[in-house]
């Protein structure tokens, strides 16, 4: 795993850090016995090659500590659930997450998610969660915000058809952002058992540690969209 995530060519730097503070013992002793194991292959590759009994191959981008992704597979062990995350902490946390409960249906990546997309098969995913990602509130880094109209129209060319993108922050001005762009893009619609209220979490949601922070300017909202 890099521990400098690669970005694609030309792309700016959506996250912070990737690396905060000195890993504890057992978090770099996780990263040296699972990280290789749990790891995606380089190059091109097919989800299914992973675990070809998967129902489902969902894509989680910027887990965090990893807590929604680690719930979700242990939920449904027929799952396949893939993670990137350019933070190595965030990286190490999901390890121990899923040493604790035994999950081998979870893939994690230290890295950009906009590179791994870029290696993925059209039509290869069920579902993408991007969950509270990095605001980047001011204007002058508006463009550092993963939620870009190219970067959609990778996760559209990914998705079944009928597949789902579900995003949710807590910050108001980057929900309009998305909804906007997601819109206009054509590629997604509302989906037909859509909550009359953004800020209803859907049934299947779990809290993020993120969430949890409150940091935001807004009560969290959840835009669920269905590849058109
Ligand atoms: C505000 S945190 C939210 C983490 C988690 N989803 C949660 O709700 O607790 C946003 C995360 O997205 C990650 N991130 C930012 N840009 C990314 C990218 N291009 N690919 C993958 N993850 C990214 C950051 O490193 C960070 O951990």
């Amino acid at each position: 795993m890099p521990i400098t995530p690669q970005q694609p060519h030309g792309a700016l730097r959506s996250y912070g850090r990737v690396k905060a503070r000195v890993l504890k013992t057992r978090q770099a002793a996780l990263i040296d016995k699972l990280a290789a194991s749990v790891d995606i292959p380089e190059g091109p590759f097919d989800p299914l090659s992973l675990k070809p009994d998967a129902r489902e191959v969902w894509l989680e981008i910027g887990f965090g500590g990893g807590e929604h992704m680690a719930g979700q597979a242990a939920r449904d062990p027929d799952l396949l659930i893939i993670g990137v995350e350019p933070f190595l902490n965030g990286v190490a946390s999901a390890l121990r997450h899923i040493e604790d409960q035994a999950l081998t249906n979870v893939r994690v990546n230290q890295g950009d998610a906009r590179e791994v997309a870029a290696r993925l098969p059209n039509g290869a995913l069920d579902r993408i969660f991007i969950l509270f990602p990095d605001p980047w509130p001011k204007s002058r880094h508006h463009k550092r915000r993963i939620i870009q109209t190219e970067f959609l129209t990778d996760l559209a060319r990914l998705l079944k058809p009928g597949g789902r993108l579900r995003f949710a922050t807590d910050w108001a001005a980057y929900a309009d952002w998305t909804e906007e762009r997601v819109l206009a893009s054509g590629l997604f619609a509302w989906p037909a058992d859509r909550a009359e209220d953004r800020r209803v979490p859907p049934a299947d949601h779990l809290t993020t540690r993120y969430e949890e922070k409150k940091l935001g300017d807004c009560a969290p909202v959840f835009l669920d969209f269905v590849k058109a």
